[in-house]
């Protein structure tokens, strides 16, 4: 019998086979992880995205301008892991009412907040053109190659601290490669702070990042038909201020078995021993120019809030 994986038993095969164990964080987002995200974003420990909101409102008309150099010419604003698009909506009317005409093509790979989202966008911002993609970022990164004309993308939320150092170094000089002068990229950059203002925002008190993280494992319980109880796990999370890296982890509270189905195979976790399913990278503005540098970009103006707790960053390629 043949036996095709899909791609994410293929992952959850090769995760759960390396030491320590490891799932990405990117099969956190099925319809009920993308809720839960919207939830988290609305906690009083998560200041991520109130403060890049308020930057945005503070700085839209600006960041509008620097993403749209060439007045008057056409082009394209995509976005990568659009979401809900709550403070995309504020650059989209700064951008409407700058005049030059623009598509805005989010992408996400969660097909529920898409539809959410443009359902949005048809009410509330009417005459704008929206193009939605369903997808990866490695399919959208594949599409944007292929894309002609000029365009801006976007990459907010800190969504860039999700990656490890290497994976990030990579996917800037992919994300890159394919801009043309005139093209902009605006990356949205959490910056190192009070280490204990961090380890609350991964840590809420209602328990809403921890249902987010332990959801990982619903689902594979629902698409692998694996049996993870999930009183036998929990969510546990730190902050390391000497490489900016906050690490989440689902750890095992006994030692136990798991079966999981479509691997026809049985894992076994030792107690206290951890899956890590998350970076979430802090950045310093030095360290956001030497990304920069080293992937072939230059900053062209960076906006942050006045506390500075989050960076805007609006980068072009090295040559003018
Ligand atoms: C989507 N990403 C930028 C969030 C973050 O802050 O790393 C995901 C998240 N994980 C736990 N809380 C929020």
């Amino acid at each position: 019998m043949i036996n095709v994986l899909t791609e994410l038993a293929q992952h959850v095969a090769d995760g759960l086979h390396r030491t320590p164990k490891a799932l990405s964080s990117m099969y956190f987002y099925d319809d009920a992880g993308s809720r839960l995200f919207q939830q988290i974003m609305e906690l009083p420990e998560y200041y991520p995205t109130r403060t890049e909101f308020s930057i945005f409102q503070e700085h839209g008309a600006a960041i509008a301008a620097a993403l749209s150099p060439r007045v008057g010419e056409e082009f394209a604003l995509v976005e990568l892991g659009a979401g809900d698009g709550a403070k995309t909506k504020l650059l989209l009317r700064e951008l409407l009412r700058a005049g030059t005409p623009f598509t805005y093509a989010p992408v996400d790979i969660s097909a529920g907040a898409m539809t959410g989202l443009v359902e949005a966008l048809r009410h509330e911002l009417p005459t704008l053109h929206v193009a939605p993609v369903v997808e990866d970022y490695a399919t959208a990164l594949a599409q944007l190659r292929t894309r002609p004309g000029n365009k801006a993308v976007l990459f907010l939320g800190s969504n860039i601290g999700n990656f490890g150092p290497a994976e990030r170094l990579d996917f800037l000089r992919q994300l890159a490669a394919p801009l043309a002068p005139a093209d902009r990229l605006l990356i949205g950059f959490d910056l190192q702070k009070d280490p204990r203002r961090i380890r609350a925002a991964y840590d809420d008190a209602q328990g809403v990042t921890a249902a987010f993280n332990l959801n990982l494992l619903t689902r594979l319980n629902r698409e692998l038909g694996a049996d993870f109880n999930l009183a036998h796990w929990q969510h546990y999370t730190d902050y390391n201020p000497l490489n900016g890296a906050v690490r989440s982890y689902l750890m095992s509270t006994q030692a136990q078995q798991v079966r999981i189905a479509a691997l026809d195979e049985t894992f076994d976790f030792a107690a206290w021993e951890v899956i890590h399913t998350e970076n979430s990278y802090k950045f310093t503005l030095p360290q956001i120019a030497e990304l920069a540098a080293e992937t072939g970009l230059r900053v062209v103006a960076s906006f942050t809030d006045a506390a500075t707790d989050f960076a805007d960053v609006v980068l072009a390629t090295q040559e003018e």
